[in-house]
């Protein structure tokens, strides 16, 4: 089967853009939930492809869900299943091309059919959550996406 991958016209690009954007934007005064939230919503609006965008969180050995854009998502994430507890266990950027494909893939929402998980760190390097977009089409993700939004990330 072909990869139904979403084209977007000079992605690199875009992404540039983008981060020159939430640059300016995160060096208002504010705090790290206000810098997330206008991450979340700067790139959402802006990258045709994600369907959800949005932060998960650890507290108390639990994922809890953050600031996001898109439709509702599960609140809490079960230990240890799924993409975003792939990515806290592994501490490593994960590009899923086919969600059902994935084992133990928790489907918050059946129309996220792609997926990329992205650490997130605190200033002082440890882990605190996940960023996590979803896309409706397979295999919409790649590593422009993964680098760009790490940059992004280190920003917060
Ligand atoms: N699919 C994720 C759950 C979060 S939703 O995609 C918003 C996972 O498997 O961890």
């Amino acid at each position: 089967m072909i990869p139904n991958k979403v084209k977007m016209k000079n992605k690199e690009a875009r992404y540039q853009r983008l981060y020159q954007q939430f640059e300016k934007l995160r060096s208002n005064d504010g705090d790290r939930l206000s810098r997330m939230a206008t991450m979340v919503a700067l790139v959402y609006h802006k990258i045709p492809y994600f369907f959800w965008c949005g932060f998960y969180l650890l507290k108390d050995n639990n994922l809890l869900v953050s600031v996001y854009q898109g439709p509702l998502a599960c609140q809490k994430l079960e230990k240890d299943k799924g993409v975003c507890w792939a990515a806290i266990t592994q501490q490593k950027t994960l590009i899923v091309n086919d969600v059902e494909k994935f084992p133990g893939h928790i489907a918050c929402d059946s129309r996220s059919k792609s997926e990329i998980v992205l650490p997130f760190y605190d200033s002082k390097k440890n882990i605190i959550g996940v960023l996590d977009v979803d896309s409706d089409k397979t295999a919409s993700f790649d590593e422009v996406d993964a680098r760009y939004l790490e940059k992004m990330l280190e920003l917060i």
